[in-house]
């Protein structure tokens, strides 16, 4: 497997950072994961748009132009032989001797890039769903900026896992819906699509983006609006939505069926679209 660091294509096994990179210090990065199919970047523009958000947020230097980083891209794709893959991309602030939270003028970020084959979700998940449940949202207030800083997603996937669930929705210091622990959150109530506004809660995500245009497409009702965790309670369908996912069925909430107990009517529908759209 090769990967891309800083300009050149190397072996996996052979790429190396140094221990003065301020993301493995400070955490002091972002990143994207960008689905591939058929050897084509999925809304590549949309995960462009977002990588140069987390970087001016973060006032780090956007190194690359557009173009370039199309090309860096399209070549670690051709570089591997699946039709469909997964692709990390990463920028840290770059490497500094001296400590210092401050960081220093005008340093030179750190790129990095590597592909994964992408896997169909399970037929086991496809018909039976996944089972969740809803954990405090332990993040910070910036949450639409895709910080590597990752610590607390994991400790809750950890704590879901421990809970006996695959994974968690997270539920604000405000009593509402924020998102997944990797993934945003769509619920059905009547026929109509629900999800969260975005905001500095939760990842703007192009998943989300997809299926807002889709189910619009196929006039299927749709709103943007906060959800409070009763009204999830009372959820008919729920869905939780990324990159390496799509869109996956939620058949139990904190031990409770979620509408009948299997992946709803309108995920169907949605999922059917959904890969007509990526064709
Ligand atoms: N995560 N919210 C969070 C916190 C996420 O980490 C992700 C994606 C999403 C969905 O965004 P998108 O639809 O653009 O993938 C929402 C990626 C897949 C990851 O960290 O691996």
């Amino acid at each position: 497997q090769t990967v891309y660091l800083n300009g050149q294509f190397v072996p996996m096994t052979e790429s190396q950072i140094s221990t003065q990179d301020r993301g493995f210090l400070f955490g002091d990065g972002v990143y994207e994961v960008i689905p591939v199919y058929q050897k084509q970047l999925f809304e590549f523009d949309a995960h462009l748009e977002r990588l140069k958000n987390s970087l001016q947020a973060t006032s780090i230097l956007n190194p690359l132009t557009d173009a370039e980083w199309k090309k860096l891209l399209d070549e670690l794709i051709q570089r591997h032989p699946w039709e469909d893959q997964f692709i990390y991309l990463q920028v840290t602030r770059g490497i500094q001797m001296v400590r210092d939270h401050l960081p220093a003028d005008c340093m030179t970020p750190t790129i990095y890039a590597y592909t994964n084959p992408l896997k169909p979700v399970s037929a086991d998940i496809i018909e039976n769903g996944i089972k969740i449940v809803t954990l405090e949202d332990i993040r910070w207030l910036r949450c639409d900026i895709k910080a590597i800083t990752l610590l607390p997603n994991v400790m809750m996937k950890l704590a879901a896992k421990q809970q006996g669930a695959d994974d968690a929705i997270l539920i604000g210091r405000d009593g509402l819906v924020s998102e997944g622990s990797a993934s945003n959150v769509f619920m059905v109530k009547d026929g109509t699509l629900i999800t969260p506004p975005n905001s500095h809660k939760i990842l703007p995500g192009i998943t989300r983006l997809v299926i807002e245009k889709v189910a619009q497409n196929h006039q299927i009702p749709l709103l943007e609006a906060d959800i409070t965790l009763d009204e999830l309670l009372q959820a008919d369908e729920i869905w939780l939505t990324s990159s390496t996912k799509e869109a996956l069925p939620i058949t139990q909430l904190d031990g409770k069926p979620v509408g009948n107990g299997r992946p709803g009517q309108i995920w169907q529908l949605l999922r059917q679209h959904y890969q007509a759209y990526k064709a």
